[in-house]
């Protein structure tokens, strides 16, 4: 008989609830006891933890957000937190954690594994799919989706009134949301961290697409694209210098001023939409049901087996299992050649 803990960390996304369901079910199978964690690292840090029966488990599949909370609470940021979250993990009991997060949850979950023995295994989380040693991160899908549908909805009004549609969408450090979406939505120009195109760039995109007779066009901006001119000098866009306990920035509002950009330099109308945290809520696609599903049972395995320090992972269509400190150790940045995919449509 084993007690596991689940936590949930980071930013929300659709599937977590999921990916608890399938962890909690497997556990239940083999006899074993849930303890629900809250609010992410926090709730060890502060002994902040209930059980988890059947009851609680049910109806979790299509549920967006996480029944347990979330928090950005990073340990190493708070004097003794690592220690108390050892002390705590033991004093419940605990045989073995599942910390379902990002590259920040996991990475406190690597460290902890790491210097002090953990027994924790990972699950890949992020609407913004940029952790390395998957494919794919669930919640990518689902935001992909609410983004594509908002890029067909501006399309028709872009077209009734003749105006530029700035769409931003998130992804912090990476452009994977902003390239996938805009792909499947037929976006005239995209810009993204990882491939900076400039201002001026973007400007002639659309010059051309209007020299063709459209008189439309559909931008999709990520939120982490650094504003770059032909005369050098980037821009970050943020919307207050206060940092979280992982040292991020709030982004946000790029939009806005590359739409002005765009609306004086080519003196088309132009319109800003921020989808922001829509992209994070509500129900996740059969996709992300799916793999969070997946890489549930792959989790509980993952502890019966003993193999701690591990992430749960898909490569190509197979659930495999990483080292958390590979997964983590890099960001996973969109590739040259799927950006070349979505520029052969601009303009
Ligand atoms: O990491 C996921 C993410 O949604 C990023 O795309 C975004 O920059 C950030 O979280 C927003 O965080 P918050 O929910 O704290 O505003």
């Amino acid at each position: 008989m084993k007690r596991v803990g689940i936590l949930t960390g980071g930013g929300d996304c659709p599937g977590l609830n999921a990916v608890i369901r399938a962890v909690a079910r497997r556990s239940f199978s083999r006899g074993w006891e849930v303890v629900g964690v809250q609010d992410g690292w926090r709730g060890l840090v502060e002994n902040d933890m209930t059980s988890l029966t059947a009851r609680e488990i049910s109806g979790l599949l299509p549920r967006g957000g996480t029944i347990l909370g979330t928090s950005r609470t990073n340990p190493y940021r708070i004097d003794g937190g690592a220690d108390r979250v050892l002390r705590h993990f033991a004093e419940a009991g605990l045989d073995a954690l599942v910390a379902i997060g990002g590259e920040d949850t996991l990475g406190v979950a690597a460290r902890l594994f790491e210097e002090n023995q953990l027994p924790v295994v990972g699950v890949p989380k992020t609407i913004d799919n940029d952790l390395s040693g998957t494919d794919y991160t669930f919640g990518f899908d689902t935001a992909v989706a609410i983004c594509t549908e908002a890029i067909d909805r501006l399309h028709t009004t872009a077209e009734s009134h003749n105006r530029v549609m700035v769409v931003e969408v998130m992804g912090r450090h990476t452009g994977w949301i902003a390239v996938m979406s805009g792909i499947a939505g037929g976006a005239d120009v995209i810009l993204i961290p990882e491939q900076p195109i400039t201002v001026e760039e973007a400007c002639t995109e659309l010059r051309k697409r209007h020299d063709r007779g459209k008189n439309f066009s559909i931008v999709v901006v990520s939120e982490g694209y650094k504003l770059t001119y032909e005369a050098g000098g980037q821009q970050e866009v943020t919307q207050e210098a206060t940092l979280d306990q992982f040292g991020h920035v709030r982004l946000g509002g790029v939009g806005e001023l590359l739409a002005r950009e765009i609306e004086e330099r080519t003196g088309y109308e132009t319109r800003v939409t921020v989808l922001g945290h829509v992209q994070r809520g509500g129900s996740p696609t059969a996709r992300d049901r799916i793999l969070a599903t997946r890489y549930g049972l792959k989790a509980a395995d993952l502890v019966h087996e003993g193999r701690f320090g591990q992430m749960a992972a898909l490569q190509g269509d197979a659930i495999v299992d990483v080292p958390l400190r590979e997964a983590t150790a890099e960001l996973k940045f969109v590739p040259p050649d799927r950006y070349e995919v979505a520029r052969a449509f601009f303009g």
